[in-house]
């Protein structure tokens, strides 16, 4: 089985002061976090789109749902966790729970507020880890990586040749996931806040898939103003 997870678990601070969590913000004309679903129920192969939001968004979340894609028994909504990979976390569990887990089951995880995502990124995802890879997507960096350490000098400036840039989704089996990040001490867990880190570390190859550069994160409110470009139009 192949479920999606959207995660939509933040409470995006550095949106600045808005109403409600950025996954909600509007884009056109509807939230960012609906462009983001309809893009993932598309794909045939998911059976099941999981979508993870903090506990006291659940109703707004199912509302919203039902109001823009009524009838869609594919979506289901669930809380998400303290942190990100606590979220992924609850995403597996409730897999387990509801569809039942084995070693091939396979999560794509997704950020709730990078609409942008393209059907070539997702099957790609799918396809790397239904193979038994785990797999990032990302794109070369644009620009020149400055490392420094104490925020004042520079420390170095790495070859930027080997230097991409992170976007989601990120895609693995299930199960591993969960084996991998239990044995992760609270230290580490709360250093290790990207899922394909907890693999990385943990020695496990994690394939990359070419990204977009358009399949931006929305993170701050400039990011709204380029989302709306993007979409281009009133959609
Ligand atoms: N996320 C999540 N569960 C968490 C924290 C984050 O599912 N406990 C999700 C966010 O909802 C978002 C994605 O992970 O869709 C990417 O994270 P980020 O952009 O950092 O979102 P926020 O944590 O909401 O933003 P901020 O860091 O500005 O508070």
């Amino acid at each position: 089985m192949i479920y999606a997870a959207v995660l939509a678990g933040g409470t995006g601070n550095r949106m600045g002061n808005v109403d409600k969590p950025k996954q909600f913000l509007h884009i056109g004309k509807k939230p960012i976090i609906i462009h983001t679903v309809e893009k993932l129920i598309i794909n045939e192969r998911f059976d099941k789109v999981i979508v993870l939001c903090p506990e006291q968004w659940m109703t707004y979340t199912k509302d919203i749902l039902s109001k823009y894609l009524p009838g869609n028994d594919a979506v289901v909504v669930t809380p998400g966790g303290d942190t990100r990979n606590g979220t992924i976390l609850n995403a597996v569990n409730y897999i387990e729970e509801n569809y039942g887990l084995d070693d091939e089951t396979v999560l794509v995880t997704h950020d709730a507020v990078r609409p942008f995502v393209t059907q070539r990124i997702i099957d790609e995802n799918i396809d790397s880890a239904v193979s038994g890879t785990a797999c990032d997507t990302v794109v070369p960096a644009a620009d020149t990586i400055v490392e420094s350490i104490d925020g004042k000098f520079i420390s170095n400036i790495p070859n930027r040749a080997y230097y991409n840039q992170g976007q989601t989704p990120q895609s693995f089996r299930a199960k591993r996931f969960r084996e991998l990040y239990e044995s992760l001490t609270d230290e580490e867990r709360s250093i290790l806040t990207d899922a394909c880190k907890v693999f990385v570390v943990k020695g496990e190859p994690v394939a990359i898939i070419r990204g977009e550069t358009f399949n931006i994160k929305v993170t701050y409110p400039y990011d709204l103003q380029l989302a709306e470009t993007l979409l281009g139009g009133d959609r």
